[in-house]
C-alpha cells in the first residue's frame, strides 16, 4: 500500500507520521515545492521508526511526482493556511490553482488513485478535484467532517464531564465556522442521548465552540492546527487502506442525496477499498435540514469563484 501526501508543512507531516505509526501503508512518500524540505521530514521522520516501532517507509521529494508514481492513496494538503481572524473561504484565490495543478499532477502518475483534499476551503476544494480530474466520484473524498466530529467529541466530553471514549457524535454540512452542522440531538454518551444531561444551553455551548474549533486554534497558534487535522486524515487512509467499512462524514460530491446536487460537503459515508462504498442518507430533523440546506448555499456560493 503506497500513500503519497503532498505537502510537507505541519497537516502533511502529522499525517504522514500518524499513518507511518499505525504501520499499515509499506511506504508513505511526502512531496513539497519547497527544495529539500519533504526529504529533510522524510528522514526525520524515518528517525522515529525504530523509536515509535513502524515499518512503513517513508521518502521525500522536491516536486518530482515520478516518485509518487502508482499510489493507492493520495492527500492533498498543499495550500496556504489560514492566519488569525480569516476565514477558510479567504484562501481561495491561492490555493484553487496550487490545488488544479496537483491533483492533475497525481492523477498522470496514479491513474488508479484515490483521493483525499485537506486544503482549504476543503468542500470547494474537493469539487474542484472533481471538475479538474474527472475521477469517478468515489475515488475524490473531502476531509472535514472527521475532524470536526472528534472536535465536537472533544467539547462533548468537557461539557458532560465523561471520558471521550463515552462519547459519540457527528459534525455533517460544510468545513467552514457558519457551515458546520454538529448533529447534537444525535449525539450519545454511551447510548443516552446528551440531552439527558445537558441543558438547551450547555448544548448550544458545545455546538458554537465546535463550529468554531478550527478559528480558536487558529487564534492560539497564529496559524491553523495540524494534529487533530493529520489523525483526521489517517483515519480516512486507514479505513480505505485495509477495507474496513468505517463510517466518517466526509465532503463527497452529491446527486441527489439529502436533496442537494452539484456540490461536495459532509455526509456521512462508509469508507472502505473502493473509497466511497456507500452515502448514507439519515433521517434529519426540520431544523437540521434547514441548516444543511444553508450550508449547502455557502458552499455554492464559493464553488462560483472557481474558475474552470
Ligand atoms: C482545521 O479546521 C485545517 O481546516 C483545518 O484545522
Amino acid at each position: 500500500m503506497k500513500i503519497t501526501v503532498v505537502g510537507a508543512g505541519a497537516v502533511g507531516a502529522s499525517c504522514a507520521e500518524y499513518i507511518a505509526i499505525k504501520n499499515f501503508a509499506s511506504e508513505v512518500v511526502l512531496l513539497d515545492i519547497k527544495e529539500g524540505y519533504a526529504e529533510g521530514k522524510a528522514m526525520d521522520l524515518m528517525q522515529t521508526a525504530s523509536l515509535n516501532a513502524f515499518d512503513t517507509k517513508i521518502t521525500g521529494s522536491t516536486n518530482d511526482y515520478e516518485k509518487t508514481a502508482n499510489s493507492d492513496i493520495c492527500v492533498i494538503t498543499s495550500g496556504i493556511p489560514r492566519k488569525p481572524g480569516m476565514t477558510r473561504e479567504e484562501l481561495i484565490g491561492i490555493n484553487a490553482g496550487i490545488v488544479k495543478t496537483v491533483s492533475t499532477s497525481l492523477i498522470q502518475h496514479s491513474p488508479n488513485t484515490i483521493i483525499i483534499v485537506v486544503s482549504n476551503p476543503m468542500d470547494t476544494m474537493t469539487y474542484l478535484v472533481h471538475k479538474s480530474t474527472n475521477l469517478p466520484k468515489n475515488r475524490i473524498i473531502g476531509m472535514g467532517g472527521a475532524l470536526d466530529s472528534a472536535r465536537f467529541k472533544y467539547r462533548l466530553a468537557e461539557a458532560l464531564e465523561a471520558p471521550i471514549s463515552d462519547v459519540d457524535g457527528m459534525v455533517i454540512g460544510g468545513h467552514s465556522d457558519k457551515g458546520m452542522v454538529p448533529l447534537i440531538n444525535h449525539a450519545t454518551r454511551n447510548s443516552v442521548k446528551v440531552s439527558e444531561f445537558l441543558s438547551k444551553d450547555r448544548m448550544d455551548q458545545v455546538t458554537e465552540a465546535t463550529k468554531v474549533g478550527g478559528a480558536t486554534l487558529t487564534k492560539l497558534l497564529g496559524t491553523s492546527a495540524w494534529y487533530a487535522p493529520g489523525a483526521a486524515v489517517s483515519g480516512l487512509v486507514q479505513a480505505i487502506a485495509c477495507d474496513q467499512h468505517k463510517l466518517f462524514p466526509c465532503s463527497v460530491l452529491l446527486d441527489g442525496e439529502f436533496g442537494l446536487h452539484d456540490l461536495c460537503i459532509g455526509v456521512p459515508v462508509i469508507l472502505g477499498k473502493n473509497g466511497i462504498e456507500k452515502i448514507i442518507e439519515i433521517d434529519l430533523n426540520d431544523k437540521e435540514k434547514a441548516h444543511l440546506n444553508e450550508s449547502a448555499s455557502g458552499v455554492k456560493k464559493t464553488n462560483s469563484l472557481l474558475e474552470f
